[in-house]
């Protein structure tokens, strides 16, 4: 399992340490959450934070929007050199234009489906994306409960998958921890992001990514 933990769990004050004990405890990605208290009722970070965060991390980011504009941030984030963005279905009315868009940038372009989102609704964009983001709480904050339905979904999700491009890759985000990620595993899930579970583990982060993989 990659693991990709989500540095909104972080101290913010201490971001620098907090992401290199990340990177040394072994992560996958820096996921980044970003949301414009629009089309979520929070508000996180800009590229400001973001390029602090780019240059002091050996891992790549996965930067996931949960935005309303989502063509202006793809362009504030893009010179950041992330390895996927992922965009909300829900949010965009062109999301095939926007996905040819991120990869003319030289990023992988992902899909993030909020937990009512049917998985058929992104069958004719699968070939043209990297990654699919299962929300498995509803988008906005850390810490909240895992939505076990989306175990269902990500099998469902993987079927099209292997019908339309074997390689994209599914990604799960919210509620994950050591008590789901075995079923999260043979769901088909390849990544998770976990905040909370990392940064609150008694002892230690790289011990709770150890335990996720
Ligand atoms: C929620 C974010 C998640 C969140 C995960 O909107 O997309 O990435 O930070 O945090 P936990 O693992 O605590 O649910
Ligand atoms: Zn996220």
């Amino acid at each position: 399992m990659l693991v990709a933990p989500s540095i909104l769990s972080a101290d913010f004050g201490n971001l620098a340490r907090d992401v290199k004990a990340i990177c040394d405890g072994g992560c996958d990605f820096v996921h980044v959450d970003v949301m414009d208290g629009h089309f979520v009722p929070n508000l996180t970070i800009g590229p400001v934070v973001v390029e602090s965060v780019a240059k002091s991390t050996i891992k790549p980011l996965d930067i996931h929007l949960m935005v309303e504009n989502n063509t202006f941030f793809v362009d504030l984030f893009a010179p950041f050199k992330p390895e996927f963005i992922s965009f909300h279905i829900e949010a965009e009315k062109h999301p095939h234009r926007l996905i040819q868009k991120i990869r003319s940038l030289g990023i992988r372009p992902a899909l993030a489906l909020n937990p009512h989102t049917l998985p058929e609704s992104i069958e004719y964009l699968l070939e043209d994306v990297d990654m699919v983001l299962l929300m498995s709480v509803n988008p906005g904050f850390g810490g909240q409960s895992f939505i076990p339905s989306v175990l269902e979904k990500a099998k469902k999700l993987k079927s099209l998958i292997e019908i339309k491009n074997p390689r994209c890759l599914i990604e799960v985000d919210g509620g994950v921890s050591d008590r789901n990620i075995e079923l999260l595993k043979e769901a088909g899930v390849d990544i998770v992001v976990a905040g909370s579970f990392v940064y609150k583990y008694p002892s230690g982060i790289a011990r709770a990514i150890s335990a996720l993989k």
